[in-house]
Parts: structure tokens; sequence; C-alpha cells
């Protein structure tokens, strides 16, 4: 291995979103957070060093999108996703979650049904509702095997003509699923079906463990392509979030448009210097770092699913084919919600993502972010194993 994932900076004493909101989330700031979907592990080198050396220039006035930014995702996609975009489909944003609610704006009016497929990423339903749009959840379906799929007869049952958008995860946060062509193809024919335009969030696409695949929405047919709006980015790929970048791709002239005069019309400018420069360059360069991170991620993994092994009777770890998000149904454990965090915070001393904060079906599940150091996942696993085992006795 070329890079190093033993050990990574402080946080502390930045403001780190996950450090931050410690004591206000956790009641104290003694728990090591493994909540906020970014990582523990320092952001690549080459990224940093095209952003000093953009620094040596001494202006920072308005900028556009340079074109090579949007290239460099593009040649990366087509590369590593087998699909092609072209320039003119491509729009920046800030955030994926941002051009989420643009969609909802966009594609629904107050009183439509959009879908959501619970347990999910929070913004996704909060979207939904502060649009003042209707909710239609589909929940995911839970398997015997501890794994989900989509619930296919429940959301044919649900669609009706007031049913205008889908907000796909894929893959999903935070059960890990890395969605297969079969199953995509079930939830296109659907919204052909039914006009329903598909947002899909494909934010975590570049962390899959092989032999998944993960496969673009819009790449499944010219049909899908035509009603897909594709969100994509670097910020979990490169632990880039603090640069606040990503894209959206909307090949569909008619769709684009449409998106386009919400996004003009709230003024989404067009980020940062240095987010441009860091953009372009993860992406041209970053394929042996992400390769690596993989394998490094793939072994935290292995170190959660070891411990849990131990313990089978209060929890068990959730199979997972992408994310870095380990998603464990605590059951087990004989607690309730509540009773859960605080197991977690006070007798782990672990900042976890309560279950039940992804929809109702999350209850009595925890989601545990693993990308961190190998020194900071130690100390995970020490903390998870000293709980588990004093509930135990
Ligand atoms: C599925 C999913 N979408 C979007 C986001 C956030 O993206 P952004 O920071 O670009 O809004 C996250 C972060 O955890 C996520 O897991």
């Amino acid at each position: 291995m070329s890079y190093d994932f033993s050990t990574s900076a402080p946080r502390e004493d930045t403001n780190a979103e996950k450090y931050m909101l410690r004591e206000e989330l956790f009641g104290t700031n003694d728990v090591l957070p493994v909540w906020v979907a970014d990582m523990d592990i320092n952001t690549p080198d080459f990224v940093l060093n095209a952003v000093k050396k953009r620094l040596e220039h001494p202006v920072f006035g308005y900028e556009e999108v340079p074109k090579s930014a949007f290239e460099a995702q593009m040649a990366w996609m087509k590369k590593e996703h087998s699909v092609e975009f072209a320039l003119e489909d491509m729009l920046y944003s800030h955030s994926v979650v941002a051009s989420m609610n643009v969609a909802i704006e966009a594609f629904s009016s107050v009183g439509d049904k959009v879908i959501v497929q619970t347990p999910v990423y929070p913004p996704f339903f909060h979207s939904v509702m502060e649009h003042e749009r209707e909710l239609l959840k589909n929940p995911l379906k839970l398997k015997d095997d501890g794994t989900y799929t989509f619930d296919i007869e429940d959301l044919k049952s649900k669609i009706d003509e007031k049913t205008k958008l889908l907000l796909l995860c894929s893959p999903h946060n935070p059960v890990g699923r890395v969605w297969r062509r079969e199953e995509l193809e079930q939830i296109l024919e659907l919204c052909l079906e039914h006009n329903i335009v598909v947002f899909s969030d494909e934010i975590h696409s570049d962390l899959v463990y092989a032999p998944n695949v993960h496969i673009p929405f819009a790449s499944l047919s010219q049909e899908a392509r035509d009603i897909t709006v594709t969100a994509i980015g670097g910020a979990k790929t490169f632990n880039m979030a603090g640069f606040a970048i990503s894209s959206v791709a909307i090949p569909n002239k008619t769709l684009r448009e449409r998106f386009l005069k919400i996004y003009k019309r709230i003024h989404f400018a067009n980020g940062s210097t240095l987010s441009h420069v860091a953009f372009e360059t993860a992406y041209r360069e970053g394929k042996i770092w992400l390769e690596e991170l993989k394998v490094h991620l793939l072994k935290n993994y292995c170190m959660l699913k070891e411990l849990s092994e131990k313990f089978p009777h209060l929890i068990k770890l959730t199979p997972i084919e992408g994310t870095y998000l380990a998603w464990f149904d605590c059951r087990g454990l004989g607690l309730r919600d509540k009773e859960l965090r605080e197991f977690f915070v006070h007798k782990a001393g672990l900042g976890l993502s309560p279950g039940i904060s992804f929809g109702r079906e999350g209850s009595r599940y925890m989601r545990l972010n693993f990308a961190v150091s190998s020194a900071k996942m130690l100390q995970v696993i020490e903390k998870l194993q000293k709980a588990l085992q004093e509930h135990r006795n």
C-alpha cells in the first residue's frame, strides 16, 4: 500500500461537525464520535497539494466552474461506472441535499406525493415534508438474512396520479445495499408507467466493495436516462465535504430546464475557487488512493463483524455492499431507542447515529461510521467490546 491510513489528524480543534456537536447531541464531549458521514481519515495529499498551489496566486475573484472539472468527473464516471454524460448535462451544486430540494421544487407541487424508501438518510424525508409535499413511504423490505430489498408490491399499491418524484438512495445509506440491476429495473418500470421523475442520490457510488458493482440509474436504458436526475460528488469518496462541491447530471433537456428554473431563482452561484481545484484533482488523481482506502475500510468492517459475532444474541451487523456505514441490529440488547442511544454514549463512550432517526423502520438499530484510521478503529472496537461484555454479564 502506498497510502497510510494508520493514523489521522486530530479534528477536535477544527470546526468539524462530528466533534463540535458532541455536547449538544450526546450530552457530553467525552464520546468518540462515529456518526456524521465523513471520514476521520486525511483528505488525500494530492488534493491538498493542488489547493496549496492555487493559493500561490493572490487573486480570488468570482470564478466559473472550469469545464475541465466537470470533464474530470465525467471521465471518472465513464471509467468507473460505465455511464456517460455530456458537458451540457452537468450542473454545479454545493450540496447533494440542496440539489434534492431543488428537484422537489422543480418536479412536484404542494400536495403531490414523493416516494422515499425508509430507513434512509433523514434529509430525504425532511426535505419532502419541508416542501409540503406528501411523503409516500415505501419502506425497504427486511429479509431473513438481515439484508434489505425494495418492496415493489407495496410501492405498486401506493402510487397514484399525485405521485411525481422518487428519491432513490443508491448505494443506500444506512443499510449498505448496492442495488442490483434487476432491482433498479423494477423501480424503473413503475416510474416509467406512472411518469415519475427519479432523483438518484449516488453520492456513495465510489464506495462499493467487490464483487458488488454500482449501477447508475441513468445507465439502465435511454428511457431511464430521460427521467433521471443524478446527484454525484467526491465528498464521501475523497473526504472533502468541507469543500462543498458536487454536481447534478440531467441529460433530458426538459427536465434540466425545469430544474434550472428553480436553481437560478435561488442563485446557486458557482462554488469556490479552491473547491474547483480540489474536485478536479480528486477525480483526475484519486483512483489508487480510493482502491487502497477501500481495502482499509473493509478491514475496519471485518473487525466490527468479528466483534459482533462474539455477541450474536446482542447485536447483528448488517452485511455491507457499499458505504462506510455499519448498520447494527441492536434488538438483542433489549433496550428501547432512547436507552440504546444512552447505552452507546455512557457504557461505550461512542457517539453513533440512532437508527430511529432514519425512520421508524430503523428503530432499535444504530449506525456506526467505520471510516476511521486504524488507530481509532482499535479504540472503537475496545470500547464496544467492553460495553457489550458488561451488558452480557
Ligand atoms: C445519501 C446521502 N446523500 C447526501 C449526503 C450529503 O451530501 P451533501 O453534503 O453534498 O449535501 C449524505 C451525507 O451523509 C448522504 O449519506
